[in-house]
């Protein structure tokens, strides 16, 4: 019995010692487990005097009950060792000052195109919209391009498997919109149509995705006089400027006359600049008078109505507004410059 003391006295120590509980659980299996130390002594009682036996147990279950309890007291304590250390680990210190929280601001582009909207909404234009992905009539046949059209050729085309496409231009808008209009008996028409197109082009001055903005008026009597004033008005809005404007003959499938329109250089006042590449002005937008063939694939009787349409890009605007010179800028999501345009710059 004096080897019990002995025992017990080794079993506390390492009770003691024990680092973590798995390490403690396998000190409690060694001496209370079904064939733990303590239990062996217990099962030797039936080899002792009958008389000493009562005395025997009782200080072996003694014993086994000492070690338990310092088993179940070392694992509150490591226990509550380790939730202290979480805590102590996640800990906030209330009196650090705050991180602060930056304020976020639209893309650029977004921008440029709201910005866009609100200038012909000021002038009763109408916002439409009209799918990406769009098939061969909208975006070319009903453009006046019928198959092997040679200006098909400039639009590299992105083609999806059944035949259908990406838009190519916004163009494809009028059409949806002046059929629309014939069906609800809602002509005369004047809207614009901001949205993606994609063509597979990319350089520096070119991205598989950019955003145009069309613009078209249907009534009767729509002259291109109204076009040239109207584009006028709203590029001097969109700049912020006074600017000139002259009109060079141009060619799309879609209207007749066509042409392309230039604006005085925005940023050296037409002085001549890298920008403009001297000439002191900016190429910006194409547009013209709707071809007849165009009305005749929407149903429009052309005796009765005329109306202009144009087309321009809005990241070349958005550069242009705010000196930027790379068109990449805008696609590279880069925060510094994007940052930049936070808080409000449009
Ligand atoms: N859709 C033409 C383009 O992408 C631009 C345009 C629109 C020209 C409307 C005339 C009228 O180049």
């Amino acid at each position: 019995m004096g080897e019990l003391d002995t025992l017990t006295a080794g079993a506390l120590a390492q009770i003691r010692d024990a680092g973590t509980v798995p390490a403690l659980e396998d000190i409690r299996v060694r001496w209370l487990g079904r064939k733990g130390t303590l239990t062996e002594q217990l099962k030797t009682l039936g080899s002792l005097p009958a008389p000493e036996r009562p005395t025997a147990g009782a200080r072996i279950n003694a014993a086994k009950s000492a070690v338990q309890s310092a088993i179940e007291q070392r694992r509150a304590e490591l226990e509550s060792a380790a939730i202290e250390q979480q805590l102590s680990a996640g800990a906030i210190d209330v009196t650090l000052p705050g991180r602060g929280e930056a304020q976020g601001g639209l893309h650029p582009i977004t921008a440029a195109r709201l910005r866009i909207e609100q200038i012909f909404r000021r002038a009763g234009f109408e916002v439409a919209e009209g799918p990406e992905i769009e098939d061969d009539f909208y975006n070319f046949e009903a453009l006046n391009m019928p198959a092997n059209h040679p200006a098909r050729a400039m639009h590299d085309t992105f083609y999806l498997k059944d035949g259908r496409l990406l838009r190519t231009q916004t163009s494809t808008v009028q059409i949806r919109a002046m059929q629309r209009a014939v069906q609800t008996g809602s002509l005369p028409l004047a809207l614009i149509a901001p949205g993606r197109v994609y063509r597979r082009d990319s350089d520096v001055s070119h991205s598989p995705m950019f955003h145009q903005v069309e613009g078209l008026y249907v009534d009767e009597n729509v002259s291109f006089a109204n076009l040239k004033s109207t584009l006028h008005k709203f590029m001097e809005a969109f700049f912020e400027q006074d600017l000139s404007m002259r009109l060079r003959p141009s060619y799309f499938p879609f209207t007749e006359p066509s042409a392309e329109i230039d604006i005085s250089c925005v940023l050296c006042r037409g002085a001549g600049c890298r920008v403009c590449k001297q000439t002191g002005w900016l190429e910006i937008a194409g547009c013209g008078m709707v071809h007849p063939a165009v009305f005749k694939a929407c149903g429009i009787d052309t005796e009765r109505y005329t109306g202009w349409a144009f087309g321009a890009g809005i990241e070349r605007l958005a550069m242009l507004r705010h000196g930027v010179n790379d068109l990449r800028l805008f696609f590279d999501n880069d925060l510094r410059f994007l940052a930049s345009f936070a808080g409000g710059r449009s």
